[in-house]
């Protein structure tokens, strides 16, 4: 069982889960775009632990990025990544007020 810690809490992946998988089912919210490798845009810093990749990326990262997408956690890890929608406002669009 692989424990993944972030910015907010901390949970277990699934068998045969990805962590972007496992990252979106317990609320983070992560951007992406192709879930293969390739664009990069899902990027996360890796704090401690490590991942390995069955093919190194196509999307350039640094040192301490992972792409959740498609790496492989073989060990517990800890990364910045933020649960839920803190700061944002809410989608109901009848909650806004407009001053013109
Ligand atoms: S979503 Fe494109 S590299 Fe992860």
């Amino acid at each position: 069982m692989t424990t993944v810690t972030t910015t907010d809490r901390s949970f277990n992946l699934l068998k045969g889960e990805s962590l972007l998988d496992g990252l979106e089912r317990t609320g983070h919210e992560v951007e992406y775009q192709c879930r293969g490798g390739y664009c990069g845009t899902c990027r996360l810093t890796l704090l401690a632990g490590k991942v390995s990749y069955d093919e190194p990326p196509l999307a350039c990262i640094g040192q301490s990025e992972i792409l959740p997408c498609c790496c492989t956690v073989t060990e517990p890890i800890r990364i910045e990544c933020r649960a839920g929608r803190q700061g944002e406002l809410p989608l109901e669009t009848d909650q806004y007020i407009f001053d013109f």
